[in-house]
């Protein structure tokens, strides 16, 4: 075949495909083949795992002069894979190194972050990766050559959207058949072509853009059309589309065929084997897609085609988390004519792509595309200040869109409705069928929609046979690798299952009742103690201060973390009694002056969380050593009132303050010798604490070189609800001893979690006094209120319950609202619960209610709150 007709086939290979050299052997390998198929490969590649997140938090610390350590990790990475993979590092990523350290130390002087300057170091990462890929496919004697992107590919010029969504979120022309320039620039690079995902010129200029997050499938998809290419391949860490996401469901089956429409869909409801973006460029080329996985080159992967036959009917569920919904109450504009254009003109002004809609009489609520949302918190607030001009916009964030996916949805409706009947535990909030016939969404909170997704697919696709179109489970698929890759759900058994008799027995001895399985508690702590990285790990007492539970924990070796000088006289007195020599610390908020004089005393070590005391009483803290908790910026956890960082949270130093803080600690004789952070609580992530360890690490090395110990904070998450994964400490530690590299040689990273300790080891008992009916709500009335447990009305938490006195074989199971007798509308501990026909006198259990449950309660009414019991 002569070289001007070998046609062009693009492979795209995503960010875990790139990072190591095994991988680029199998990169190299599949190059080679494709060439010897009379195939000419264009390789689009990302850059290397965790390259893109570093750059963005790069800027956000060179803000604040932290940004050497960041530009440490990325070079690390870099040089690390180019010395496995045996080549030298190219001049070419050492230049852009060298860059991004003086961009930074621009920004840092400039106080802002230009637009086009966040494209340029945002392309960084597929710049050098690209580099690194080309010198070792010719160091491995490929005829490789790489092409600039930007070269290749140039974004619409869109005047009506604001520069920032254009030169960060741009888009390219879709259609317009072969392009005889980008198929000369590729055919002059060589036999291999190398070239970058999700950057392109920006339209009019000299400049770059990016095209949103996901852009590389995009890049491969536009190249894949503008070359006439026979087929365009992803290659990512997945063998392809799956019924639902098989991290989380091994159940789930793969996706063999789709066509075009279906894999949008799929694509677009939040399957994230796919950029949505990819998908209409080659629908318009008629060029197939397929997916496969770069770890297993061997498996067959999903064949995305317009010829496809596929059965109609259910293909798939997913979910997309960080949905937000605006409400807007058209106060009786909804008949006007032109209140929908006027609405929708003010998203499209501030670039905000609308999801789903439903209207009614009075309101129409909208989703926001959570891509295009995430681009900048602000734009939000300037939407509601625009749409507040002319309706009573309001807007809810944190939500998950759950959909059923398939073509010809409507057709199985009937077939839908023992899944509705799972729904009994969600609040609803939108629910939208799409005109497409495509797919069915429910908009629900985010802690509901894993079970739903999990009953969903276990009700309707789990258990499918013989359709040529489905494969095998993701369990079976990648054999023993599912078992490594898949975050397990919580199948253990709960320890009150199996003491149910002691519990009846200690609640008809008096309820209601708190009961702790001090056992459970001693396990929690010898799992934290386990972990290999924290030098130490404290708990912190407030999640719960029984003093036979704070006894075990500290007998494992654990410190103590307090927030008031009562919790500081009785961590002191726990330690010394178990001759601990394990640290106390104190880390109060807006705590008094006398109060960190106690605390001194006590020989804490102390946090500072604010420079008035120091500014103000430096007699209190001359000549001693102190814990600073720094503020790193975005809060996380299970609910806006628990998480702790970010502008609007009362918690730590901010970043801004640390010249006036060095000032203040060098004029009083003051040493930094540990700094501190707790940005939330609930997290069940494992890689949730590794941005506050970058940012502390940055703060480190900018201005308190003395520091030897940092506390990233509590937070840990345990699971609340069935079939929710748990937090997974394998993964967990492993992320810390991401952070803990990035510390100085010696500095000991320490953890201050309250609820993983605690909160799985105690339930709460609780009889049923009444029965009520009204209207179409029955109402089980019990003796516990929320002056006893207070979490479901302050947070809307979830608190499992269950009766002990019945099962559902024995009664029939019946829905209903359980309340206590609090004079509170609010008093309700868990709405629409399904339960065994509760009757008067029967004992009630509230699970996982070990951690900020007795602690946070009250007299209010004048009832006392429930008594506590310890089983041995
Ligand atoms: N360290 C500091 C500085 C904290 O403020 C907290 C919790 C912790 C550690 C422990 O966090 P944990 O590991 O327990 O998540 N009442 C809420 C939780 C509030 C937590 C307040 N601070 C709840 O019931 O969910």
């Amino acid at each position: 075949m002569s070289e001007s007709v070998r046609p062009f086939v693009v492979l795209k290979f995503g960010g875990t495909s790139v990072a190591t050299a095994v991988r680029w052997r199998t990169i190299r390998d599949l190059a080679r083949q494709r060439c010897e198929e009379g195939l000419r490969p264009v390789l689009v590649c990302s850059a290397l795992a965790k390259v893109s997140d570093l750059l963005v938090l790069l800027l956000d610390a060179a803000l604040n002069g932290g940004h050497k350590a960041i530009v440490a990790n990325i070079e690390g990475r870099h040089h690390a894979l180019a010395a496995d993979l045996g080549i030298a590092v190219p001049p070419e990523v050492s230049d852009r190194l060298g860059w991004l350290s003086r961009v930074a130390e621009g920004v840092h002087l400039l106080g802002e972050v230009p637009v086009r300057t966040r494209a340029e170091v945002l392309a960084s990462g597929e710049l050098m990766s690209t580099w690194l890929g080309v010198h070792a496919l010719r160091h491995w004697g490929l005829a490789a050559g790489r092409v600039d992107a930007r070269d290749l590919l140039t974004t619409i010029d869109d005047p009506s959207l604001p520069e920032a969504v254009r030169v960060l979120s741009g888009s390219c022309a879709v259609g317009g058949g072969v392009a005889p320039a980008v198929v000369e620039a590729c055919a002059q690079a060589g036999d291999v072509v190398v070239t970058q995902g999700f950057i392109a010129r920006l339209s009019g200029g000299e400049g770059t853009a990016l095209l949103g997050r996901g852009g590389s499938d995009t890049s491969a998809a536009l190249l894949a059309a503008r070359l006439g290419a026979v087929r365009c391949e992803i290659w990512t860490d997945v063998p392809g589309m799956f019924t639902a996401n098989p991290r989380v469901f091994p159940s789930a089956r793969l996706l063999r065929t789709l066509d075009f429409n279906e894999a949008q869909e799929l694509a677009s409801m939040g399957a994230k084997v796919l950029h949505p973006r990819c998908i209409p460029p080659l629908r318009a080329a008629g060029i197939e897609l397929s997916v496969h996985c770069t770890p297993r080159p061997e498996l067959d992967g999903t064949r995305i085609h317009t010829l496809v036959e596929s059965a109609p009917g259910l293909k798939a569920v997913s979910s997309r988390s960080k949905v937000t919904l605006i409400t807007m109450d058209t106060l009786g504009m909804w008949q006007q004519p032109g209140f929908l254009a006027r609405a929708f003109g003010v998203f499209a002004d501030l670039g905000l792509s609308i999801d789903l809609v439903a209207t009614s009489e009075t309101s129409v609520t909208v989703t926001l595309d959570p891509g295009v949302a995430a681009l900048d918190p602000s734009v939000l607030d300037r939407l509601l200040v625009r749409l507040n001009t002319f309706c009573k916009a309001t807007q809810l964030g944190g939500l998950v869109a759950v959909s059923l996916v398939g073509r010809g949805i409507r057709a199985i409706l009937h077939r839908l409705a023992p899944v509705f009947e799972l729904f009994e535990e969600q609040k609803v909030h939108l629910m939208s069928q799409a005109a497409n016939d495509l797919n069915l969404t429910v908009v629900v909170d985010d802690v509901h929609a894993d079970r739903l997704l999990a009953q969903v697919h276990g009700a309707l696709l789990a258990e499918v046979d013989g359709a040529a179109w489905l494969g095998g489970s993701w369990a079976a698929v990648m054999g023993a690798e599912a078992a490594e890759s898949v975050a397990p759900v919580d199948t253990r058994v709960p320890w009150w299952k199996v003491r149910q008799q002691d519990l009846i027995e200690v609640a008809q001895a008096g309820s209601p009742a708190y009961v702790y399985d001090g056992e459970q508690v001693t396990l929690a702590a010898q799992r934290l103690k386990g972990l290999a990285t924290p030098g130490a790990v404290l708990y912190a007492m407030k999640a719960n201060p029984h003093p036979g539970l704070l006894a075990r924990i500290v007998a494992e070796g654990l410190g103590v973390e307090c927030v008031s000088p009562a919790e500081v006289a009785a961590g002191r007195a726990a330690l010394d009694a178990a001759g601990s020599d394990a640290p106390l610390l104190f880390t109060p908020n807006f705590a008094a002056r006398e109060e960190y004089v106690a605390g001194f005393e006590a020989g804490a070590f102390v946090t500072l969380d604010n420079l008035h005391p120091l500014a103000e009483w430096p007699e209190v803290f001359a000549g001693r050593e102190v814990l600073v908790r720094i503020d790193p910026g975005g809060g996380a956890g299970h609910h806006a009132h628990v998480r702790t960082a970010g502008a609007r949270s009362k918690f730590g130093v901010s970043q801004e303050q640390l010249p006036e803080l060095a000032r203040l600690c060098a004029l009083h004789n003051v040493e930094v010798i540990g700094l501190h952070a707790h940005v939330g609580s609930g997290v069940r992530d494992p890689h949730a604490w590794e941005r506050t360890g970058h940012v502390l690490a940055s703060v480190i090395s900018e201005w308190f070189e003395s520091v030897r110990i940092v506390d990233l904070g509590g937070g840990l998450g345990v699971v609340e609800k069935p079939g929710q994964a748990p937090l997974d400490l394998d993964a967990f530690d492993a992320s810390l001893a991401g952070v803990q590299a990035l510390l100085p040689e010696g500095c000991a990273l320490w953890l201050e979690p309250g609820r993983y300790l605690v909160a799985e080891a105690g339930v709460l008992l609780a009889r049923v006094t009444q029965l009520k009916s009204k209207g179409p709500v029955r109402y089980v009335g019990v003796d516990v209120g929320m002056n006893s447990l207070i979490r479901p009305a302050l947070y809307g938490a979830w608190h499992q319950i269950y009766s002990l006195s019945a099962s559902s074989e024995e009664r029939e199971l019946v829905e209903v609202d359980v309340v206590g007798p609090i004079c509170e509308t609010g008093d309700v501990i868990g709405r629409a619960r399904r339960l065994p026909s509760p009757q008067e006198g029967d004992v009630l259990l509230i699970g996982t209610a070990g951690a900020y449950g007795r602690a946070m309660s009250s007299s209010y009414n004048l009832r006392s709150p429930a008594r506590e019991v310890v089983l041995g």
